[in-house]
């Protein structure tokens, strides 16, 4: 990974007071013990174990084996010294078919966890839904049945009875879009279909499942308990007119289709056909309960896409097309900075989507959910992981999110992604996100540099300037000094 240029003018600045520090994690892709204590089939076992699926075959069977070792994970979260944990529970854990009778064994890993975080002063934030159906709902129709919404208000209705009392904040859902997009239209995550109105089917359900989980939250948990979900908007920016509406369509297709009904605004008529949900398909009611107003909106960013206009028959460097807008292609410039993963890094693409998501939600509360990137790591003799590359890919997203504070969008916190190097979906552990490294042999973890700057960020609330973490870690750990940083 090359390093940033990127521009910010933050400098030595300090977060708002009681600003939220936290990092996360999802069940599928830490806990393994797939087969352990009556913990049904997801999706995603069914998936990773279908050839070719994922990369190497890789599958999360064992992952960081965190469902043996979460009090070992939970020294990791408290070195941090972090505010909050965000982690998913694992559906067919709960209800190994979906639906049903609670299993009380997998409950009790939950339990377990939310106590321990709670003891170690650390806020527990459950997703609820993270991506890992279990399989015999997949068998009824998967995301493209309503049915599966009601089970998920279900599932919803459990975890607030259950584990109510204790957790801090509930997210009903992560990235919808990428569930309906990967898993059911282009059938790069699990389930693997490939269903262009299964996709669309799938977009109003997941939308549903997410009103009637928090429905079931409000009426199962303390009043007060927020209750929030995320959305992953990936920016399209276009570089010239020529690709303009078609950027403005993505955007429809894949953006406002999950943030305009939440608002209040339906799905967006600028989307093409084939992405928006059959009419038939949505019940009366069905926008009212998707609609109701949520505590907070979390936000996951990673990258924006940069649109131009292109010919397909002779694509330049850097150029691919963008399928559907003939003409236009999605262009990396070879001169951005990106991760291992070919993502480019583009923090000000952070306070732009933060200033639009405000505008376009009226100012909900946000709180960036997950953040981070992929890097090269590994142990050296000496047994330290030096990622000052992520380093400064987490310092450059942070000055933009207070830009976007200063701007005045009403951030609350930051979840950097991901605590520990996990199973990363179809690519399986072929890319590190972790402030933690992990060997996946001998399940060690050990800390990498990012660790230790971002546990002096998060107990000092101050953002070092650029640079200052490339000279040693040693010397940011002593400028990371809260006198000298100012009020953001
Ligand atoms: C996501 C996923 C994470 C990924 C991360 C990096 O929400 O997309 O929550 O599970 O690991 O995004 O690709």
């Amino acid at each position: 990974m090359e390093r940033l240029t990127g521009s910010e003018s933050a400098g030595m600045r300090r977060f708002p007071k009681g600003f939220l520090w936290g990092t996360g994690t999802s069940s599928y892709q830490v806990e393994g013990g797939v087969a352990e204590d009556g913990r049904g089939l997801s999706i995603w076992d069914v998936f990773s174990h279908r050839h070719g699926s994922t990369y190497r075959g890789d599958t999360g069977d064992v992952a960081c084996d965190s469902y043996h070792r979460f009090d070992q994970d939970l020294k990791l979260i408290r070195e941090l010294g972090i505010g909050a944990y965000r982690f998913s529970v694992s559906w067919p854990r709960i209800q190994p078919d979906g639906r049903g009778p609670v299993n009380q064994r997998g409950l009790d890993y939950y339990r377990r966890m939310v106590a321990g975080l709670r003891e170690a002063g650390v806020l527990p934030v459950l997703t609820v839904y993270h991506w890992d159906l279990p399989q015999a709902l997949e068998q009824t129709g998967g995301w493209a049945a309503r049915e599966t919404a009601e089970r998920l208000g279900e599932l919803a209705a459990i975890l607030g009875a259950e584990l109510g009392s204790d957790v801090g904040a509930w997210i009903t859902i992560n990235e919808p879009q990428q569930s309906a997009h990967q898993g059911y239209r282009i059938g790069t995550h699990a389930p693997g279909r490939r269903d262009l109105a299964a996709a669309a089917a799938a977009t109003h359900h997941l939308m549903l499942g997410h009103a009637r989980a928090l429905g079931a939250l409000r009426a199962s948990i303390p009043a007060g308990v927020p209750v929030g979900t995320t959305l992953d908007p990936q920016p399209y920016i276009p570089l010239d007119g020529e690709s303009e509406l078609a950027a403005a369509v993505m955007d429809a297709d894949f953006n406002r289709m999950y943030l305009d009904p939440l608002c209040g605004r339906g799905y967006p008529d600028l989307a093409r056909a084939e992405m928006l949900p059959d009419e038939r398909l949505i019940a009366e009611g069905d926008m009212d309960a998707i609609s109701a107003p949520i505590d907070f909106l979390g936000i996951n960013y990673y990258r924006p896409h940069h649109l131009r206009r292109g010919d397909w028959n002779d694509l330049r460097l850097g150029e691919a097309p963008l399928p559907g807008f003939e003409g236009v292609v999605e262009y990396f410039d070879p001169e951005q900075p990106c991760t291992t993963m070919g993502w480019p890094i583009v923090p000000e693409g952070l306070t732009e989507l933060l200033l639009n998501v405000h505008r376009q939600t009226g100012g909900v509360p946000l709180y960036i959910t997950e953040n981070g990137c992929a890097a090269d790591d590994y142990p050296t003799s000496g047994g330290l992981v030096e990622d000052g590359d992520r380093i400064e890919y987490l310092r450059a997203h942070l000055a933009a999110a207070l830009a976007a504070i200063d701007a005045g969008v009403d951030l609350r916190g930051y979840f950097y992604w991901s605590l520990m190097d996990n199973f990363e979906w179809a690519l399986g552990y072929r890319y590190r996100f972790g402030l933690f490294y992990v060997d996946f042999a001998t399940q060690v973890r050990t800390p990498k540099r990012s660790a230790s700057w971002y546990a002096q960020v998060a107990r000092t609330g101050c953002l070092p300037p650029a640079g200052a973490e490339a000279r040693s870690g040693v010397a940011v750990a002593s400028s990371v000094d809260g006198s000298v940083c100012r009020q953001g």
